[in-house]
């Protein structure tokens, strides 16, 4: 496992050199704290190209408070034995002075689709991502790239970036991993206590799978997901933040529920936690 802390020259001839090689390269961008999510990933990273690039880097610019970024976990220690164990090629950690050297002035954005769903309530969020992986591409420019359908949003509009901006990579997403109760893996299930994890958030899953199984049997989608909202009030979540049919394209509802999803942010508490399934 080779590790680069700046996007040096050493870097630059390394890619170089598999590219030249005729070389697949995959990156993997991550913020660290890696889980099984993140694992799942690097897996589908290895089994897709010759050469596995793995990026940790708690990005500021994505973050609304300060407070939340200086939170961040910091287990590069862990997440490199991790990455090693996977046998993961390249692992890229730049620092932030590095990586947004001052003075630094652009900005990147898609609103179209970055100002609906988790953008409606963190509106700064998504410019901070899609300028983030801009410079990984341009950076790295692999051939592929991975990011988890979790993040459903987040990969859509990465996909679009990278088309309108002509960057290397061919973007792929990666099924969202459930635990048995159909919870998906997220460093913020950490912060659910035991009863809140095992009876309150797998409805979460069951909310869209019934929300699934209605419309698919002719109903109101309407109807149905202000229902379902009310169950999930009712079955302990205090708030929910949005829950929403969209087309796969993240524009409205046209009925045609085979090309349709269901998004879904709610709190428990103050953790707020985020699921998305499609219909069909
Ligand atoms: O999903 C994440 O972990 C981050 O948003 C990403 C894609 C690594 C960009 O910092």
């Amino acid at each position: 496992l080779e590790i680069f802390n700046k996007n040096s020259t050493e870097l630059k001839t390394k890619l170089k050199q598999l590219s030249q090689a005729g070389k697949v390269v995959a990156l993997v961008p991550t913020m660290g704290a890696l889980h099984s999510g993140h694992l799942t990933l690097v897996s589908e990273a290895k089994k897709c190209s010759d050469y596995v690039v793995v990026s940790i880097f708690v990005n500021p610019k994505q973050f609304e408070r300060s407070q939340d970024f200086d939170s961040y976990p910091d287990r590069l220690e862990n997440d490199l034995k991790l990455l090693k164990e996977l046998q993961v090629d390249l692992v890229y950690t730049p620092n932030s002075e590095e990586f947004y050297k001052q003075p630094f002035f652009c900005e990147v954005n898609l609103p179209a689709l970055t100002t609906k769903l988790c953008g409606a309530t963190r509106p700064g969020h998504f410019p901070g991502v899609a300028l983030v992986i801009t410079k990984l591409f341009n950076q790295i420019k692999p051939d592929l790239a991975f990011f988890g359908l979790k993040d459903y949003q987040q990969y859509v509009f990465i996909k679009q970036l990278a088309k309108d901006l002509d960057l290397t990579p061919e973007v792929r997403g990666v099924d969202t991993v459930r635990e048995g109760s159909g919870l998906a893996l997220s460093s913020r299930n950490l912060n659910l206590n035991e009863e809140q994890r095992k009876k309150i958030a797998p409805e979460l899953h069951k909310a869209l799978s019934s929300i699934a199984t209605a419309i698919k049997g002719g109903g109101d989608h309407n109807e149905i997901v202000s229902k379902a909202k009310q169950d999930l009030l009712n079955s302990g979540f205090n708030k929910v933040d949005y829950l929403e049919v969209l087309q796969d394209d993240l524009s409205d509802y046209n009925g045609d529920y085979r090309h349709a999803r269901i998004f879904v942010a709610a709190y428990i508490d103050q953790v707020r936690l985020i699921d998305n399934i499609a219909i069909c």
